[in-house]
């Protein structure tokens, strides 16, 4: 008998697209609630939990989070803005409770536990909301402006805005379709690194993209270009190469 291959959730996963759209339905408490259960399902390191979300519906406050971020309609328009926050406030209160100090806290080591955390909590709950009909898209411009993300949502000392995400009903009219990844031999390997497989594998890639785009009525779309306007100069971060300064004030000293 064949390993299977195929189920539900897979079939789910690969069905997945970033949905920027929104049609005007709201998204009510119980789904909410149920999408953030599963968020809270995940895997989270050492049981630590070290994350929270934050669900925005006010359409002021989601205009002030867009404006301060650069502008983002997606943000405006989703009957649900969440900001999902890597979360050592409600641990660090806890050591200092039982008498001991929080020392590790500014180690990098916690900084990635946090956003690792978050996004895997994350994932599940796209995924989640997906799986009822519901679309989204992660919104890392949440980081374009820290201070006044952090100041807005009043997040305190040991707790730092890594990811927003827009989530609704998705309009059909948007009408975007399943993106193409790299090959799988771009991101596979077996028993040890092999940079080999991904040369060969992003030459490949490149034609896929810019096909993907075509039907998408956007001619000459580049991997490689995209890629080298988004990490090739600071100006691709927005912002976000001052991230350290950004992190230190929250409590996260990435040491
Ligand atoms: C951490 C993270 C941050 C992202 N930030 C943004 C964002 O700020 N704006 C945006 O339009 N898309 C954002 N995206 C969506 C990606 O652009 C998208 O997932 C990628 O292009 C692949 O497209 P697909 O999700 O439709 O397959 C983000 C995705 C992730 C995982």
């Amino acid at each position: 008998m064949t390993d299977p291959i195929d189920s539900a959730v897979i079939e789910q996963q690969l069905r997945h697209r970033s949905v920027r759209r929104f049609l005007d339905v709201p998204v009510g408490e119980a789904q909410l609630e149920r999408i953030v259960e599963a968020a809270q399902r995940a895997s989270t390191s050492s049981n630590l939990q070290a994350w929270s979300v934050i669900a925005i519906r006010d359409p002021e406050r989601k205009r002030r989070l867009s404006q301060a971020i650069g502008g983002r309609d997606y943000v405006e328009r989703a009957p649900v803005f969440l900001v999902w926050v890597a979360d050592l406030a409600r641990n660090a209160e806890l050591l200092r409770a039982h008498g001991a100090e929080p020392e590790t806290l500014g180690l990098i080591e916690n900084t990635l536990l946090g956003a690792v955390d978050v996004g895997i909590a994350a994932q599940n709950a796209l995924l989640a909301a997906e799986s009822l009909g519901l679309g989204g898209v992660f919104v890392g411009g949440i980081r374009n402006a820290p201070e006044a993300v952090s100041a807005e949502l009043r997040l305190p000392r040991h707790a730092f805005a890594i990811a927003g995400m827009a989530l609704g009903t998705p309009d059909p009219e948007e009408g975007t379709g399943i993106k193409p990844r790299l090959p799988l031999s771009g991101v596979l390997h077996a028993e040890v690194y092999d940079p080999e497989r991904w040369r060969e594998a992003t030459g490949r890639y490149e034609q896929d993209y810019r096909d993907y785009f075509e039907t998408q009525g956007v001619p000459d779309r580049s991997w490689a270009r995209t890629v080298v306007s988004r990490l090739g100069s600071a100006a691709g971060l927005h912002g976000r190469h001052a991230m350290r300064a950004s992190l230190r004030a929250q409590g996260f000293d990435s040491e």
